[in-house]
């Protein structure tokens, strides 16, 4: 955590306090919150400030809508949801700015709570305007902003980093607290051995987190799509898998760091394959476990003897953070390896941190993630957290 100071540094009571939360939930086919993570994340730094006597005026961003009239990301449901879990009133404002914000603002009494309009009805909030934020600080009459919304903290927006210039008091929520000890000093201090597990479909896409881990771990596991650019960077086939050609040498400079570094480097050493592969319907064809893979064919999950190898890893490990799915998880004949590491993170006794969207997504859906040390709220923050970036939300609080 660092130096950051948070709401435990400071005392709110009686003053209108701007709280950064990431409402940002998924919602199913009839409307219903999906998955209530985020706000169930938010909740201890909500009933801190109400207890302490704040008057805690929420704001956030729900999807990406272009303006108000698309009010299907209204976040008037997440109101009522909110309301539920905290057990007391929220009060709902239906805009983020103007009269109606002044009005439940100004009438608000300590330990009271407001959720605002989704910030993103203004294009202004993603181009951090300055005017704009003022105008929130303004209108909500905050005298201080804490930001607990850590799966946002990577955009520099006005609700997210804006609104602290015009604050005197701007400090971390726990959600960010726990998302900065677990990503942050747990990896950067971390017990050893140290273990990485990465996956995902492109080597493009992690090559920076590859770069900023092999310089803190001991042993790093590839998995997904992206362990087919480095087997064509061993010179092996990859019959018809997803591949990226063009990041060959990024690979090739991954496994020359890996070895200068002495960090242990496991690729698989099988894969399932299969002939067919509809993503629209979630079918595949027939599989098969092989080593290399043939023509035709494509990987689409580690097999079963780079499980074994894996899970020894893990099971050896102090510490496993993991990113990225190691194959197709949301077609169940393809989800066989993700699920067996997920099965040895949730059986080791190590610190294991679980970040990035889809990882979080196949360890929920894999029935482990009660026995995950720490899953972070975090997507693309997470990631850019990893590789070691300054995030906006944070940069813009107060130093203790
Ligand atoms: C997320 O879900 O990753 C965050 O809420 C950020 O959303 P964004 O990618 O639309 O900025």
């Amino acid at each position: 955590m660092g130096n950051i100071k948070t709401v435990k540094d400071v005392n709110l009571q009686g003053k209108n306090t701007l709280v950064r939360v990431d409402f940002n939930v998924p919602f199913d086919s009839n409307g219903q919150i999906s998955d209530d993570t985020r706000i169930m994340g938010a909740l201890p730094t909500i009933k801190h400030l109400v207890e302490q006597g704040a008057r805690v005026i929420l704001t956030s961003h729900l999807g990406r809508p272009k303006s108000k009239a698309d009010t299907q990301f209204s976040l008037a449901p997440v109101a009522k949801a909110l309301e539920e879990r905290l057990g007391k009133p929220v009060k709902f404002v239906d805009d983020c700015i103007g009269d109606k914000v002044k009005e439940a603002c100004s009438a608000m009494k300590d330990g009271d709570v407001v959720l605002l309009e989704n910030s993103r009805f203004y294009p202004e909030e993603k181009k951090n305007d300055q005017a704009f934020a003022k105008k929130m600080v303004e209108d909500t009459g905050a005298q201080a902003y804490v930001n607990d919304a850590f799966g946002t903290a990577h955009r520099a927006h006005a609700t997210t980093a804006g609104v602290a210039a015009f604050l005197p008091i701007k400090v971390a929520g726990f959600l960010i607290e726990r998302e900065l000890n677990f990503l942050g000093s747990k990896t950067e201090n971390p017990e050893r051995p140290f273990t990485v597990i990465l996956g995902g479909a492109k080597v493009s896409d992690k090559i920076t987190v590859i770069d900023t881990l092999l310089d803190k771990c001991d042993a790093m596991l590839i998995g997904g799509a992206m362990a087919y650019t480095f087997a064509l960077a061993l010179g092996k086939k990859v019959g018809s898998s997803l591949v990226e050609p063009d990041k060959v040498d990024l690979a090739k400079a991954a496994l020359k760091k890996a070895r200068e570094k002495g960090v242990k480097f496991l690729l698989p050493v099988d894969n399932m394959v299969t002939d067919k592969i509809d993503f629209a319907s979630g079918t595949v064809g027939e599989m098969k476990d092989v080593e290399e893979i043939p023509e035709g064919w494509s990987g689409v999950d580690i097999g079963p003897k780079t499980v074994k190898l894996y899970s020894d890893q893990i099971a050896a490990s102090k510490t496993i953070l993991w990113n990225g799915p190691m194959g197709v998880f949301e077609i169940k004949e393809c989800a066989k390896g993700t699920f067996a590491v997920a099965k040895a993170v949730a059986e080791s006794d190590a610190v294991s941190i679980v970040g990035g969207g889809d990882s979080v997504k196949a360890v929920k859906k894999s029935g482990y993630s009660g026995k995950v040390s720490f899953i972070s709220t975090g997507g693309g923050a997470s990631l850019e957290f990893l590789e070691g970036k300054e995030l906006p939300g944070i940069a813009a609080l107060d130093r203790k």
